[in-house]
Order: structure tokens, then C-alpha cells, then sequence
């Protein structure tokens, strides 16, 4: 088994969630880690016992010893971050969503086959075993032809940056030179390219949809001027064969319940069973001429599962889908970045929509979309000027 030896670049919120994993996996080594907040970055390393600290991401990139690097920094600077990683030479991870703008994705998608290195996003659920489930079924016409899938996400009232002040969240997840967009980027990245997947990474024709931005905001609440993005986003998606997908994801919104996400089929339907779609499946379908309703016993299954599949230990998440791919324990992962270029499509549709103020196609995402990467960046050690 290969050691993979990683470098982290951004010590926020985030990468704390990533390094937990990396604990975990026996043949990752993080020898490395670049913030430009050098007062973090000190602690952060001493923290995590990481031993080389850099300010200048550039001097890191060239160190020889690092295989791989995480980029943990906001939206907009994930396609200039992540091509400065590949041309690098070196194998790259990335947060969420993909990158600001469907064409900055497509960017990021293309020059990791131009250079030839493994490009992963971080897309959790779907590792999740009710995801799994979910898509053997679908693969195995259990739910017939399938016609129509929910995509939800809501929260009562968690807006980052307002309802959670930092340092819990940052002020950039509502800014838009880094955000670019809200919710429908920051959670629907979830909900969304989990139903892709389990629908077979369906091909686009049409969206329309609509964001907003409604609630009152607290003027005394630390980024009540800097709110610059969607509180919620909602939108009607239409792929080839006529299966069509609604998707709503929201931060807040003054309403109790919106449901769970779904997907349904001529002989049989598929419900997540809690909001966030990260636990409970639950199969509705027809026996005899009676319906029937029936849940997914994920922890009851489990052990036997990981008995008859070993393999499923290197698809407990995207980190370790991704090490025990670059390491050769396996030798086939999720496409998580093709599947999160797709997801982009279909928001981008839908800001789109918002924007022009009808449905929109495909080719127009296509062709209308504009680079929202942030090209050129101030720092206390100068101007850091990405090329893109
Ligand atoms: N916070 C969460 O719970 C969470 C969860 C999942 C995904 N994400 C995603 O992770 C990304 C980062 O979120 P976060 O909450 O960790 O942000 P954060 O603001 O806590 O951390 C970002 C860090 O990047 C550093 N940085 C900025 N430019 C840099 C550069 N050029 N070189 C080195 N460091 C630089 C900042 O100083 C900061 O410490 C976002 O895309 C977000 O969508 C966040």
C-alpha cells in the first residue's frame, strides 16, 4: 500500500472536517499546509502536527514530496487554486461546490484530463449506503421507468455568516466575489448530484427556476450588510427521455417542513427519509395489488455488506475513495468531478433562468456562462495573480 503524502491549502472551518478523515486513513500523510492568515496556519499546524507551514502557496507547489493537495478555499478561487495544483504536477481534492460558475467547472474538469491527474470533489452523499442502494435500484429497474426525482434541502433559519455568526461560518459564504452564489450552491451541491447519481447522471435539455432573498436581516448581526448571494433557490430541470427533477434549497424560510427528496418510478417510488438526505431510504411500491411501504435497515446490513464487498471500505467517503484510487487499492472511483460538473450545469441553469427570467437550455448554459474565478488576490504577502 502507497503512502500518499498530501498538502492542505486553506486551514478554515473546513479542513478540520477533512483532516478527522485523513486521521482515518492509515496511508495518508499530511506533510504540509498553506493558509495566507499566518496566525491560523501556526496553529492549525501545531494543532494537527503538521510540520511545514507556507504562506505562498507557490513555494509549497513545488515542493517534490507532496502527491497530492486539498484545496479548502472558497468558491471562486477553486478553479485558480486547482490549476495551479494540477499544472503542478500534482493530484487534486476540492471542496464544494465545484467552482463559482459552470464554465470555471468545466475549466477545472478539462485540464485535469489535459494534465492527467485526478481531480476529485467532495460530494459526500453520494458515498452514502441508502445512495448506493438507491442507484442498484434504479440500475435494476426495481422502480420501472423512472419519471420524476425531488431534490430538498432546508433549513428553518441557518444562514452562514448571519444566523451563524463567524467563526462558525465565514463572512465568505454570503460574499460574492467568493461565494458567487447561496444555498442552492452551498447545501444543493449535496441533494442535487446525490439524485444525478442515482438517476444515472442524466443528460440536461432545459431548466427554469428562480432565487431569492426575503427574510429580514438583524442589523446587528456581524454580516447583515454583506448578504450578496440567495437565501433559496428553486428550479425545474428537464433531461433527456422526458425524466424531469425539481429542486428547492434553502438557508431559511419561515415553513415547517418541505419534505424529503424522492424519485419515482412506474413500479415503485425511492424516499430519503430525513432532510438533509444523509440517512433513511424507504421503498413505496406495490405487492399484489396493495401498497407497500418499507425501510432501508442500513445498520442492520452493514457488517454483512462490508463482508461480502471489502472494497466498500474505500467508498465510506470522497477522501478515501479518492486516496485508495491514487494509492491503487482500487482501481476504479467515482467520477465526483463529472458528477459535480453536471450538478453545476443544472444550478447554473437555474441562476440563469432567475436572471433572464425564463427557461433556459443547455446549450444556453453552455454558451452564456461566464468565469466567475477570482484572477488576482490581496495578501499581506502580496498580490497573488492566478493563471488561468
Ligand atoms: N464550513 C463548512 O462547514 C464547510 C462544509 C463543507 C464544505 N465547505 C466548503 O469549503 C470551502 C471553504 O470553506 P471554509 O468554511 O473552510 O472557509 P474558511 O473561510 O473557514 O477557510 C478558508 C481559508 O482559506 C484561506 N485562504 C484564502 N485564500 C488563500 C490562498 N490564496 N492561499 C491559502 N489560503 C487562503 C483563508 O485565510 C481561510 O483560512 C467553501 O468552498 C465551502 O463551500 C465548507
Amino acid at each position: 500500500m502507497k503512502d500518499i503524502r498530501v498538502a492542505i491549502i486553506g486551514t478554515g472551518v473546513v479542513s478540520r472536517q477533512h483532516m478527522e478523515r485523513y486521521r482515518k486513513i492509515p496511508n495518508v500523510k499530511v506533510i504540509a499546509a498553506c493558509d495566507i492568515n499566518k496566525g491560523k496556519l501556526e496553529a492549525w499546524c501545531k494543532e494537527w502536527d503538521v510540520e511545514n507551514a507556507y504562506t505562498d502557496f507557490r513555494a509549497m507547489l513545488q515542493r517534490d514530496d507532496i502527491d497530492a493537495v486539498d484545496v479548502c478555499l472558497h468558491n471562486n478561487l477553486h478553479l485558480p487554486m486547482a490549476l495551479e495544483v494540477m499544472k503542478a504536477g500534482k493530484h487534486c481534492y476540492c471542496e464544494k461546490p465545484m467552482a463559482g460558475s459552470y464554465i470555471d467547472a468545466k475549466t477545472m474538469y478539462e485540464t485535469s484530463k489535459k494534465y492527467n491527474k485526478e481531480l476529485s470533489i467532495h460530494l459526500d452523499f453520494i458515498f452514502h449506503p441508502q445512495t448506493r442502494l438507491a442507484r442498484e435500484m434504479v440500475e435494476a429497474d426495481d422502480l420501472g421507468h423512472v419519471y420524476h426525482a425531488r431534490s430538498v434541502g432546508y433549513r428553518r433559519k441557518m444562514r452562514p455568516g448571519l444566523d451563524v455568526p463567524p467563526p462558525a461560518f465565514s463572512m465568505d459564504f454570503i460574499t460574492k466575489k467568493y461565494a458567487e452564489h447561496g444555498a442552492l450552491y452551498d447545501m444543493g451541491v449535496y441533494h442535487i448530484s446525490q439524485m444525478l447519481y442515482i438517476l444515472g447522471a442524466p443528460e440536461l435539455e432545459r431548466v427554469s427556476g428562480s432565487v431569492y432573498q426575503e427574510l429580514p436581516i438583524d442589523p446587528r448581526l456581524p454580516g447583515a450588510n454583506r448578504m450578496e448571494v440567495e437565501e433559496m433557490g428553486v428550479g425545474f430541470a428537464k433531461y433527456k427521455g422526458g425524466l424531469t427533477l425539481d429542486i428547492i434549497e434553502t438557508w431559511a424560510i419561515h415553513m415547517d417542513d418541505l419534505g424529503t427528496g424522492f424519485v419515482a418510478g412506474s413500479k415503485g417510488g425511492l424516499r430519503f427519509t430525513r432532510n438533509s438526505g444523509q440517512s433513511g431510504l424507504k421503498f413505496i411500491t406495490e405487492v399484489r395489488g396493495r401498497t407497500i411501504e418499507s425501510d432501508l435497515q442500513v445498520a442492520a446490513n452493514a457488517s454483512a455488506e462490508t463482508f461480502v464487498n471489502p472494497d466498500l471500505r474505500f467508498f465510506a467517503d470522497d477522501q478515501a475513495n479518492w486516496i485508495a484510487y491514487l494509492s491503487g487499492e482500487i482501481s476504479q472511483r467515482y467520477d465526483t468531478a463529472w458528477l459535480a460538473l453536471q450538478t453545476m450545469k443544472v444550478s447554473e441553469g437555474i441562476f440563469l433562468s432567475s436572471k433572464l427570467g425564463r427557461e433556459v437550455t443547455a446549450d444556453e448554459i453552455e454558451s452564456l456562462s461566464v468565469s466567475s474565478a477570482i484572477r488576482s488576490q490581496e495578501t499581506e504577502w502580496g498580490t497573488f495573480r492566478y493563471d488561468i
